[in-house]
């Protein structure tokens, strides 16, 4: 079986800024409030018009191919993470195909939340071992700032979400590259963090006396100005129930990694943790009794980015210096489904 490796990476954050401070203006918040809870300062919101999910995603990919020396023609599979894509269908990656005028090849999306970037690599990863491809281009990209609650209601959602990308190339390698990928969800929680409209299940899981699907006009069933006015077309989320789980679950994942190899967790020279919550971080962190210097954490920066958070953070840590060749890296997740996972790598770049 043939290893695979991270060839190139990039990321792609847009120029606005929004802070805590600016969000006041708007939300019924505070910077105290959002920094205690989050360790989030600032975010990045996409221009509303000029920019999409993919329009995100291909500025990484870009920088992403660039890096790894090749050029878009020579990608051969495209898989694209992301839970806000710029059509409900078709999804992201055939976008980015057309738009990066690639050959008619294959092109993946990947719904796994703030999983999505680790499960994209698993799937590429195999791919490439398997030797079906050579030249997998993985994106992560959301655009948040287009469907947040900025009422009251869902202030808990939208003060944490902002918008960016990242993007990686993976190709074969003689050396180890990524040593494993490890994927779970848990489906009992799906309510839990979830967006339920617009969609199909016609309050077959979760009952809601808003919409009325029985006696409801056929054109109304998906999406209806009743389940606008209750604002159901954004993201719910019960934080502490995430929280709780998430504190559990991403050591576990990562655990999970190290044993499958025969490594302990004085081997991690770099764990780079979703950006969910610093504080989910910080526990992982003490649990796992690592040092501040193998624990790359840019929440503060971005806000939680969703799939694009690790390939964000993973970028901004080779940039500065913090992963060199040889080093290994941990990454993980854990995000609505639930889905976690874990990818160990040694780093090559
Ligand atoms: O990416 C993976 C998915 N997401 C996560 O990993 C998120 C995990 N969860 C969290 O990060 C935290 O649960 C939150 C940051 C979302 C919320 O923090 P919390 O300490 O769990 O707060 P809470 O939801 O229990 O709410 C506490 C209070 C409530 O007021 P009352 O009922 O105590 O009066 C909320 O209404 O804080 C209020 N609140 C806010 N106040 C100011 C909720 N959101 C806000 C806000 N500003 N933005």
């Amino acid at each position: 079986m043939q290893q695979s490796k991270i060839a190139g990476i990039g990321m792609y954050v847009p120029t606005n800024v929004v802070t805590n401070k600016d969000l006041t203006e708007y939300i019924e918040t505070s910077d105290e409030w959002i920094q205690e809870r989050t360790g989030i300062k600032e975010r990045r919101y996409a221009h509303r018009t000029q920019e999409t999910t993919t329009t995100m995603g291909i500025k990484a990919a870009e920088i992403a191919i660039q890096r790894a020396g090749i050029t878009a023609q020579d990608v051969d599979f495209i898989v694209f993470a992301t839970l806000c894509p710029d059509y409900y269908f078709p999804g992201c990656g055939v976008i980015l195909q057309r738009e990066m005028k690639m050959k008619e090849i294959g092109a993946l999306d990947i719904r796994n939340q703030c999983s999505g970037f680790v499960y994209a690599l698993s799937v590429a990863d195999q791919f490439i071992k398997t030797g079906m491809y050579k030249n997998i281009l993985v994106v992560a990209s959301e655009k948040h700032s287009f469907g947040l609650d900025f009422s009251t209601r869902g202030r808990n959602v939208s003060v944490i979400f902002g918008d960016g990308a990242g993007a990686v190339v993976l190709q074969p390698t003689q050396n180890k590259g990524i040593l494993s990928t490890h994927l779970h969800s848990d489906g009992n929680s799906a309510e839990i963090l979830a967006m339920y409209n617009p969609g199909t299940h016609a309050n077959h899981w979760v009952k809601d006396p808003v919409a009325e699907f029985d006696n409801a006009p056929r054109g109304e069933m998906f999406m209806s100005t009743a389940m606008v006015d209750k604002a159901q077309n954004f993201p719910y989320m019960d934080g502490p129930a995430v929280f709780k789980k998430a504190i559990i679950k991403m050591p576990e994942a990562i655990m999970e990694a190290l044993d499958k190899n025969g490594l302990a967790i004085s081997d991690i020279d770099m764990l780079i943790p979703h950006q969910a919550n610093l504080r989910i971080a910080q526990f992982v962190q003490q649990k796992l009794q690592l040092t501040d210097d193998k624990v790359f954490n840019n929440i503060d920066k971005y806000g939680n980015t969703t799939a694009a958070s690790i390939p964000i953070a993973l970028c901004e840590a080779w940039e500065a210096g913090k992963i060199k060749k040889g080093n290994l890296v941990c990454l993980a997740a854990f995000g609505s489904g639930f889905t976690w996972g874990s990818a160990l790598l040694e780093w090559e770049l």
